[in-house]
């Protein structure tokens, strides 16, 4: 295992160009197995999720080169429709075959993923809606066990707006007999990206970004070529680092339209965020205000910046309210921050942030990805040393993180633990 130490308060300057989107990533190599032939994809992000993706569709029989950050799949030769414990558990996107190899080969044995720690994250919605479909659903000794000798379209409700489930069964449906409405889908520009690169391999999706996305099915698909669109969280990550250490950094080959929540926050606080020919530059300021802010689905204020957001009110004047409604136990990255002397009180959903404090340097320890990031965030603003331990868990989200800050200027390393 290893840890980062940071050596905090320092302003962080210069140019960070921002990575392949995880979220768009994962969803867009599995829709690799819905067709024979390579399929290529750019841009892709070196993440410990991305490694687990690519070993498990090669455990499912499909061939994956990569080079760089392009990474080339050909399922043609898939033969094998289970996806184990020991993936699922590492990754709960690994959820995300389940569709494609029922359109493919009519079953999937697929390892229920179990609660993490932000929360319980059933896949309930998935499994209905692929009943619909046509699907026969078993769960069996911890596996979900679906069979289908055809799939056919079908009117799918969301009864909660669901990332990865509208990606699924709208893999599912791409191949299914006749039309597949879902509604109240996500809007999330990954889901976007995954119904473009469908549509690019011969699908017939139209309505995606909306909360009603049709699906036309279609017999075969077609392999094609795609470019992973920028990670709009590790985007934002980066202008809260501006935000938090009084910085000026210039952020490019980012998508500032898909984060106008975040960037509306950021400016009622009192960080300049302006966007330049190639990029985003953020400034921070001395007096930051306080803003309460509430997760929602896109394009809401989205749930993976709510502990990173959280970092930069600790440091404004005045309280500040943050609500979570998405995840349940999203806050678990408070009592780290409360190491660091930070004021949070966490009541339910709502953690009450009072600002104005120092925050020190401690040591730490990360709980999930993003709470991760938030502790980064709180070590380059804290007076002294933080060593976070257990990073790995930001491995799987951002790519090459201490490389890109340290070349903003930040001090840290990484040790082993
Ligand atoms: C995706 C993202 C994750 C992000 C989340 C919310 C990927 C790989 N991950 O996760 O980074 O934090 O969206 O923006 O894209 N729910 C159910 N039943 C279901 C499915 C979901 O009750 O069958 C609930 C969840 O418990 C949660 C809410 O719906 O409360 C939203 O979760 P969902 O959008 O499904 O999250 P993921 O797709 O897992």
């Amino acid at each position: 295992m290893e840890k980062i130490v940071i050596e905090g308060g320092r302003c962080l300057e210069g140019t960070v160009t921002v990575s392949g989107a995880k979220n768009a990533a994962l969803p867009m190599l599995v829709s690799a197995l819905l067709v024979e032939g390579w399929n290529t994809f750019h841009n892709v992000p070196d993440l410990k999720d991305i490694r687990t993706i690519k070993k498990l569709l090669i455990d499912l029989g499909a061939k994956v080169e990569t080079s760089g950050s392009v990474v080339k799949i050909d399922a043609g030769g898939l033969n094998s429709h289970e996806a184990p414990y020991n993936l699922v558990r590492t990754m709960r996107a690994s959820v995300l075959v389940l569709g494609p190899l029922l359109a493919r080969l009519g079953r999937a044995r697929v390892s229920l993923p179990g609660g993490c720690a932000i929360g319980a994250r059933p896949v309930n919605l998935h499994l209905k809606g692929l009943e619909k479909l046509g699907a026969s659903i078993s769960l069996e000794h911890g596996y979900i066990e679906a069979q289908a000798r055809s799939l056919k379209g079908a009117e799918i409700y969301f009864d909660i707006v669901t990332v990865t489930g509208s990606e699924n069964l709208m893999m599912a449906a791409v191949l299914a007999e006749g039309v597949t409405t879902l509604r109240n889908a996500a809007r999330e520009p990954e889901v976007v990206a995954l119904a473009e690169a469908l549509n690019l391999m011969g699908a017939e999706i139209t309505g995606a970004g909306t909360p009603v996305i049709t699906i036309t099915g279609v017999k075969t698909l077609k392999p094609a070529s795609f470019t992973i669109m920028p990670d709009r969280i590790e985007t934002g990550t980066f202008m809260i680092a501006a935000g938090v250490t009084q910085g000026n950094i210039k952020i490019i080959g980012c998508e500032p339209s898909h984060l106008q929540a975040v960037i509306r926050k950021l400016q009622q606080a009192g960080i300049t965020v302006e966007q330049e020919a190639d990029g985003l530059r953020v400034v921070g300021t001395e007096t930051i205000s306080s803003v309460d802010i509430e997760t929602l689905p896109y394009p809401g204020f989205p749930t993976d910046m709510q502990a990173q957001f959280m970092v930069l009110m600790c440091l404004a004047d005045g309280l500040s309210v943050i609500t979570e409604t998405i995840f349940e136990k999203r806050f678990i990255h408070v009592s780290e921050l409360q190491r660091m002397g930070a004021d949070v009180t966490v009541t339910g959903t709502t953690a009450v942030v009072k600002g104005g404090r120092r925050l020190a340097g401690a040591p730490v320890m990360a709980t999930d990805l993003r709470a991760s990031a938030s502790l980064v965030l709180a070590g380059l603003a804290a007076e002294g040393t933080t060593e976070i331990s257990r990073v790995y868990h930001i491995d799987r989200g951002y790519e090459s993180i201490e490389k890109k800050l340290a070349q903003l200027g930040a001090r840290l390393w990484r040790v082993p633990a």
